[in-house]
This record gives C-alpha cells, structure tokens and sequence, in this order.
C-alpha cells in the first residue's frame, strides 16, 4: 500500500468514504463513470466495473427520438446488460413530450436512473436548443425535467448533468446554482457539475471555487440532495480535493478513467482507508485491454471493435509500462484482425509471448 502524504482525509468534507444515495437507490460508493460519447459503452463500463469502486455508469448521450424510432445506433449506445447496474442513461434534447417519452423507453429499458444532458457543448447538439443550450433558459429547462420526472416511475430516479453556465457571465450570475434549485424543486433527485463554462468546452482548469458555489446553493435549501463534482479528476487524490474543495457528495470522472479503469477502485479506497492499492500488474493491465477488447467483440462486432481498440489503445497505454509501450500501441493501432491484436497484447506480456505467438518484446523501449 502507498501511504498517503496528506492525513487529515478524514477531517473535512463528511461526504467522504460515504455512498451516495440518489432518491431511491443506494449507491456502493460515491464515484461515477461519466459519459463521453463514444468511449463509454457497454464494453468499457463493464472494464471499470470489474476493478471495483464504481457507484455508477452512465450511458453516453441518447437521442431519445433514436430511441423511440428503434434506430439501431441509438440502441446499440444504449445498450446494457444484467451485470452493468446500476446504470444511467442519458438523454439530451430540448422538446418535454420527446424527452418524456424517450425516458420512459430508458425505464423501460433497463436505467437505474435517467439522466438529463444540460452540459453539452457541441454544436450538433446546441443548435438544437440541447445540451448546455438549456441552461440559457432555465425555466424551459426546468419544465422539459418536469416532464420527464412526471413520465417515470416512482422508482427511477431523474438527475440532470450541467455546467457552470453557457458564458463567464453566466457563472458569475449563478446560473447553475439557480437551475439546480429550479431542478430540485420539479423532483431532480441529484445534480452533477462539470466545473467548466459552455465557452470553455475542455480548455483551462476545472473550477473547483464555482463548483463549489452551485454545492452551496443546493445544499442551503436541500441538504439532502448530492451534488457531484466533475472535472479534471485523473487520480484518487484529485478525488479527495474535489470532495474537500467543493464540498461535494461524490465525484464523476470522465478521461481518467480512460487510462486507468482502476481510478474508482483507488478513489475509493483512499476515501475509506486512506491508502491507495498497489497498481495492477502489468499482465493484469494487459488482461484489461483484453476484456475490454472481447467485450466489444461479443457486444457489437468485429469492424466496431477493431475501430475502438485502434483508438482506445493510446489511452491504455498512458499506464503499460510507465507509458513506454510504442511498439505495443503501434502494433494495435495497425492490427488487421482481431488474431493481430491478440498477438501485440501476447508480445507484451512481461514474462514474454507464450509458446508460438511470435517474438518477445524487448526490455523498456523509447
Ligand atoms: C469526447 C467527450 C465526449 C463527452 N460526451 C459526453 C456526453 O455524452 N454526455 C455528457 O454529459 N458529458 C460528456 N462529456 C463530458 C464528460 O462527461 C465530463 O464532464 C468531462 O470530460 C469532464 O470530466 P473529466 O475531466 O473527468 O473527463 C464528454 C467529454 C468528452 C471529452
């Protein structure tokens, strides 16, 4: 174990090493999977899940119109399965009627809870009044929650994921803080914020400072309700920062977890031991590129899962080997098949390829 620098973990905010509850469903920690559109499916929440520590997933953003016409991409993003739960599914969109209905097709479809997209910045998204668009108009916003909160059961949970506004201006009114109450009061039962304006898309640092702000806000009125952290969050104890310095209920983390599907599992542990796990072995880092490979396989197909592990292995390889795996990256990123991308994870194996599976790789490269 890895003892921690900082001791007082436990002396500030109440809210860490708690599990969070949201309305009705207790959660087994205070650590989320966020959505980001097109890294985290089926395949990869399952990845996170299996190294612990999750309280929950969340499906990318869904098209509830896709959902209701049966469009196959639509599906397949919202796909999910026995062992993936809890699970959220969110949706994103600006008309109540198309919301509503999309969320019950989501109750109806295995969410744990629903989730309504308030933080989107893209244009494709924005243009048609979704996304963070909504929170340029708070009331609209809030009657299209209240529409979707009348469509669910009782026993489906509705929480909304926003920003800190659409502009600097925005943030400095409190325009988040203001929506989440609006929120709140149509029976939102939890609020997550990502500690970035709309303006700002990904770029300059997470404020932890407004985030903080919107905690208050909620927290002034109803104190029973989470609000969850989000941004920038890439270790267990950017965690505990941003619990301590929002004073926030649990933490979402989005591209860490891309890297390092175990964050959860430290995050976790750090919150309610105070130490964090040893790494995993880099054979068991290599067996997590590999499930996450098979999955994609059995859950959608061959040229999907190809796609994806060309692209993710770059992310993984942040943690293989102190990041120094070019021959590994380079191998997957060029696999023709999925025999190939087998053999590049074989090839890195530590104690060498097993019998037949080509040559071993060298000690540390670059
Ligand atoms: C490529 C990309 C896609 C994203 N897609 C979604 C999405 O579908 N829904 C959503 O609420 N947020 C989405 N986000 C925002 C993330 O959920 C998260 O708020 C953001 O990445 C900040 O958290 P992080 O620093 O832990 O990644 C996306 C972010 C990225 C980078």
């Amino acid at each position: 174990m890895t003892a921690v620098a900082t001791s007082p973990i436990h002396a500030q905010n109440p809210a860490i090493g708690r599990p969070l509850a949201i309305g009705g469903v207790g959660l087994a920690t205070n650590l989320l999977l966020a959505p980001i559109a097109n890294y985290c499916d089926l395949a990869f929440r399952l990845t996170c899940r299996d190294q612990g520590g999750v309280g929950l997933a969340c499906t990318d953003l869904l098209s509830p119109q896709g959902l209701l016409r049966g469009s196959a991409a639509s599906l397949d993003l919202a796909r999910t399965n026995a062992e993936d739960t809890p699970v959220g599914m969110q949706l994103y969109g600006a008309d109540p009627a198309i919301m509503a209905e999309g969320a019950k097709w989501a109750a109806d479809h295995g969410a744990t809870i629903v989730d309504i997209n308030m933080g989107c910045p893209v244009d494709k998204v924005c243009k048609k009044d979704g996304g963070s668009k909504l929170m340029c108009d708070v009331p609209n916003a809030v009657r299209i929650a209240e529409a979707v909160r009348a469509a669910l059961p009782d026993s489906v949970p509705l929480t909304a994921k926003m920003r800190l506004g659409w502009s600097e201006e925005d943030c400095q009114n409190g325009v988040a803080g203001a929506l989440a109450l609006g929120l709140v009061e149509v029976g939102v039962a939890a609020i997550t914020v990502h500690g970035r304006t709309t303006e700002m898309k990904f770029s300059g640092e997470c404020r932890r400072e407004d985030i903080a702000r919107v905690v208050r806000a909620v927290k002034d009125r109803y104190p029973h309700i989470p609000v969850i952290g989000n941004g920038d969050v890439r270790t267990a104890h950017d965690c505990v920062d941003m619990l301590n310095a929002t004073g926030c209920d649990g933490v979402m983390i989005g591209r860490g977890a891309l890297s390092t599907p175990w964050l959860f599992r430290d995050a976790w542990a750090l919150q309610t031991t105070g130490e964090i796990p040893p790494e995993p072995s880099e054979q068991d880092k290599l067996d997590i590129v590999r499930a996450f490979f098979e999955r994609m396989l059995a859950f959608r197909d061959e040229h999907y899962a190809m796609t994806h592990i060309r692209r993710r292995i770059s992310w993984f390889a942040k943690r293989i080997n102190g990041g120094h795996c070019k021959e590994l990256r380079e191998a997957i990123r060029t696999a023709e098949n999925p025999a190939a991308v087998h053999a590049a994870l074989d090839a890195w194996r530590p104690d060498g390829p097993p019998p037949g599976a080509g040559p071993a790789r060298g000690v540390v490269d670059e």
